[in-house]
């Protein structure tokens, strides 16, 4: 179904949606009747979001929790003091035992928490088998999962969500789902938003169409399981994880109508907008969702992008220029090069830029783009970065800054950046 926060209604089997209501006396086919909220009851009608589900059984059925070990995966930000350097890493390695996605889950990063409803969770995961048997939900906060090498079969209790690098998903705070992997391995990254809602950032004056257009988001139609077994309900809560039996698929949603749903977005159709005299515009003008914080205009977390697109812009350093910024940047590749960096960034990897750590080109880049042949438009060709923005800084786990993936010398990329700087003579 197309549409950004649609209001949409779907049933696998006909007739199973009441119509008028959504709290029957006895539901259609002997379903059970459950709302799921995404915001407080009484958030403005713009931002409110919730979803009826019409299921076998509750979701209130299922054992007791108990702690689930999953040590790489946490929100324990705070701890100790955190250095100002800039951070680059490698892609992290699929490991040779069978992990399915929520074991290949490493936490990178991250700021704000759980309990205090704002900032992220930076995380990447790396998975070599199918979830089987059991199921994940995050109350912590909605999942953006961002897949970089292989294709997730993502079933959510309010239907499928097939994606493939280059493709977004964004699985809503508290939804369950089973992550399967058709190509037998995949790994990429996840955003996980304490914040406010993911939602398309207003466009001002580019008017009423552009960047990532509302039709182009997709949500899943109806599909549910009516399975029974020995299986596991895994819960991230709080910065950590927990575990319960379930003797049924949780996945049992026969119906449901609503605006709170899974959706996807093909990055590929993001509509790039940039300088056609000279000069960038702010990197902003590639936000593909966001979510605000209290204060206007700053936002909790943009997702931007770095698609293909012409460089046109005359008497212009056509890179992106260096910069300090008040904001933090969580940097990934999912596809080919990034225009700033000759190599060291590559697919899968991901760099960490934090408030006000300078950054921008390496030397390679700054010298071929200062000398460049300006007369003809350059196209970036075979690309997809982008980049996870925080107005609070990123700190990075204890794991990622001691992990052997880490680049040590990143700093180098800038080392060999010449002074041309010669003053002129009186
Ligand atoms: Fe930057």
């Amino acid at each position: 179904m197309s549409g950004f926060g649609n209001e949409f209604a779907s049933e696998a089997v006909p007739g199973t949606l009441p119509l008028g209501q959504n709290s029957p006396q006895r539901v259609a086919h002997g379903l059970y009747a459950e709302q799921l909220s995404g915001t407080a009851f009484t958030a403005p009608r713009g931002e409110n979001r919730r979803s009826w589900l019409y299921r076998i059984r509750p979701a209130a059925m299922h054992g007791m929790f108990a702690p689930y070990p999953q040590p790489r995966l946490h929100n324990d930000f705070e701890v100790g003091p955190l250095s100002p350097d800039q951070l680059r890493w490698n892609p992290l390695a699929v490991s040779e035992a069978p992990v399915d996605f929520v074991d290949g889950l490493y936490t990178m990063a991250g700021n704000g928490s759980p309990a205090a409803q704002h900032g992220v969770g930076v995380h990447v995961y790396a998975a070599n088998r199918s979830m089987a048997g059991r199921y994940f939900y995050d109350a912590d906060g909605e999942l953006l999962i961002v897949p970089q090498h292989g294709r997730l079969h993502i079933a959510t209790e309010l239907g499928v969500l097939e994606v493939e690098p280059q493709e977004i998903a964004v699985v809503p705070r508290g939804v369950r789902f089973r992550v399967e992997l058709p190509d037998g391995a995949a790994s990429g990254y996840v955003c996980e938003n304490f914040g406010a809602l993911l939602r398309l950032p207003d466009l001002g004056p580019i008017g009423s169409n552009g960047l990532a257009n509302p039709r182009d988001f997709l949500t899943p139609n109806a599909a549910y399981e009516d399975v029974e077994g020995q299986f596991e309900l895994i819960a991230k809560f709080q910065g950590h994880l927990w575990r319960a039996d379930i003797g049924h698929s949780p996945l049992d949603v026969v119906g449901w109508h609503g605006n709170y749903a899974p959706y996807k977005y093909d990055l590929r159709r993001f509509n790039t907008i940039g300088s056609i005299s000279f000069d960038h515009p702010d990197p902003s003008i590639f936000t593909v969702l966001t979510s605000p914080s209290d204060t206007p205009g700053t936002a909790n977390l943009d997702f931007v992008i770095f698609p293909p697109r012409w460089l046109v812009a005359q008497h212009t350093f056509r890179p992106p220029w260096f910069h300090r910024n008040v904001a933090s940047e969580f940097m990934g590749l999912v596809h080919g090069a990034y225009d700033a960096k000759a190599e060291g960034f590559v697919p899968g990897g991901a760099s960490l830029h934090n408030c006000m750590s300078g950054h921008g080109p390496d030397a390679a880049t700054f010298e071929k783009a200062s000398a460049a042949n300006l007369s003809q438009p350059d196209v970036v060709g075979d690309t997809m970065a982008f980049m996870f923005e925080t107005r609070a800084v990123l700190r990075p786990t204890r794991q990622a800054l001691d992990a052997a993936h880490r680049q040590r010398d990143y700093q180098a990329c800038w080392t060999g950046l010449q002074k041309h700087f010669v003053a002129p003579s009186r």
